[in-house]
């Protein structure tokens, strides 16, 4: 099992992902919010690289089983039902639900890496769930940060740390890339308080002036659900 990591999408082709397994990690906030909606009964989620494809792929859907998610500028979308508050997608407002969603870097990644024979979504929440998978799979993957504006984003460096830490456990066996043994470095040295590094990185610090210090907080639950989202059918759904 050898483990890459690639620190942001920029410059990648899609077809780099073929035949490949691969976990999007977006901490804040896009993949909070996908394992939230699914762990509270999301039917699915569609996640989409562009607005106006978001507003194009939902008009042709059936009405009332269908909501549009997402935000720009940390923001939700006007026109959208929800935006990327992992803490809006409740049970009452997501259950049996088509969730077509944008985010500013979280879903163009996914998209990005579209062609992968297995993809799956992993935050702080669901890292064990994450970690068993991979680990029975005992096959070679990559972890791809969505990072932020074209460069690297420390909590999802960290995050992929933490999961590196989790399937490797101290063996030295394992074969990891430079990247993979930097994110393994930065969790060792400065991630073990992950609600005070979350609130102190750039965009927890601008989520925070914008007045979404819960969803940091949130953010920050490590092990708090079960659920691995995996993308088949161009949808996101429980694996
Ligand atoms: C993103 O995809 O860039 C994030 O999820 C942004 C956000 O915090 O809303």
């Amino acid at each position: 099992m050898n483990i890459n990591v690639i620190i942001s999408p920029c410059g990648l082709e899609e077809l780099y992902f073929t035949n490949k397994t691969v976990v999007v990690i977006d901490v804040l906030r896009a993949s909070n919010t996908i394992i939230n909606a699914l762990q509270n009964g999301a039917k699915e989620i569609i996640p989409v690289a562009a607005v106006e494809f978001a507003v194009k792929v939902s008009g042709g859907m059936f009405g009332g089983q269908t909501l549009l998610g997402g935000e720009r500028n940390t923001k939700k979308i006007e026109g959208f039902a929800l935006g990327n508050s992992p803490l809006e997608y409740t049970d009452s407002v997501v259950e049996g639900k088509t969730i077509v969603f944008y985010t500013t870097n979280g879903t163009p990644a996914i998209v990005k890496a579209k062609f992968s024979e297995y993809l799956i979504i992993c935050s702080f929440a669901n890292i064990s769930a994450v970690a068993k998978i991979l680990i029975k799979k005992k096959k070679d993957f990559e972890i791809l940060c969505a990072g932020r504006n074209n460069t690297l984003s420390l909590e999802d460096i960290i995050c992929t740390g933490y999961l590196i830490d989790e399937i490797t456990n101290g063996k030295k066996n394992i074969p990891l890339t430079d990247s993979a043994k930097a994110s393994l470095t930065l969790y060792k040295t400065i991630g073990k308080n992950i609600k005070k590094f979350l609130s102190e990185t750039d965009h927890g610090k601008l989520l925070i002036n914008n007045g979404f210090d819960e969803d940091v907080v949130f953010c920050s639950q490590v092990n708090s659900s079960e659920v691995v989202p995996v993308f088949s059918n161009n949808s996101l759904k429980l694996s």
